[in-house]
């Protein structure tokens, strides 16, 4: 019996998307009333996928990304991360859940200003229990893979926003997620470093395979993505694809 149950969750997880959410609404509560941030979100990506979120301020785009990143809960309906439903883990389940198979990258980069480029990359590793210098080795190889080996030694606010980011995206791919999230990534960028933040981000897409999903106000940028599914008022109001993620090479000035 044990067998079959295990049979059949591995079977599941084969013909599941990477993310499923159904029927998805997160609700706030706002004192004595409420507010819908989200409503009726049907959603499959699959592994591998490059996936832009974008409309205006309010439609949902954090409470979206939020909930994929196992960072909250629906009211109502499912998300299922890897054929695992977020809601029903328990909160040490989530935690590892969180460390071990979802990066995240922040409108405000969100380093540690105490700590160098390297030990902010690092820090994933470490609170997973690696040994120092199994995290620091593996950190650097990010930090060189996102062309800023040379400022290990720094501190964030030695830095400039674009490069914080940067070390942002090698903290986020250090621990080999399934999926990485990111929240407004080049809200705080000029259009330069913008671009260069999503084109960072879709050489690790095709590289290694990771499924992003980041959300934008910029429609410039959605000219990078393979998928962008745009939301108003807390409902998915247009899903288009364009090309496959891995159909082309990467091709990424990395300076
Ligand atoms: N913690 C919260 N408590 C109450 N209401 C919230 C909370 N977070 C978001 N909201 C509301 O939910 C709706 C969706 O917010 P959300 O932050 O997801 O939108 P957004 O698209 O990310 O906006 P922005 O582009 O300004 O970042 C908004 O009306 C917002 O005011
Ligand atoms: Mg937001």
């Amino acid at each position: 019996m044990v067998q079959f149950e295990a049979y059949l969750k591995s079977f599941r997880k084969l013909i599941m998307s990477l993310i499923e959410l159904r029927q998805v609404e997160r609700i706030y509560s706002l004192g004595h009333t409420f507010l819908t941030a989200l409503t009726a979100i049907d959603l499959n990506i699959e592994q591998g996928e490059f996936v832009a979120v974008w409309g205006p301020s309010g439609s949902g785009k954090s409470t979206l990304c939020n909930l994929v990143g196992a960072l909250d809960l629906p009211t109502n309906g499912e998300v299922t991360i890897n054929g695992r439903d977020i809601a029903k883990m328990t909160d040490a389940e989530q935690s590892v859940h969180r460390n071990r198979s979802v990066g995240f990258i922040f409108q405000r980069f969100n380093l540690i200003n105490v700590l160098t480029a390297l030990e902010n990359v690092s820090l994933p590793l470490t609170l997973r229990g690696e040994k120092e210098h199994t995290s620091s080795r593996k950190a650097l190889a990010m930090l060189e893979a996102v062309g800023l080996s040379s400022e290990a030694g720094r501190r964030p606010d030695k830095l400039s926003g674009g490069q914080q980011q940067r070390v942002a995206i090698a903290r986020a791919l250090v621990t080999e997620p399934l999926l990485v999230v990111a929240d407004e990534p080049t809200a705080n960028l000029d259009s330069g470093n913008s671009d260069h933040i999503v084109s960072l981000m879709r050489h690790f897409n095709r590289a290694l395979g990771t499924t992003f999903l980041f959300s934008t106000h910029n429609e410039r940028l959605l000219a990078q993505v393979s998928r962008r599914i745009r939301l108003h008022d807390g409902r998915i109001v247009e899903d288009v694809s364009g090309c496959g993620p891995r159909q082309r090479r990467a091709d990424v000035d990395l300076d």
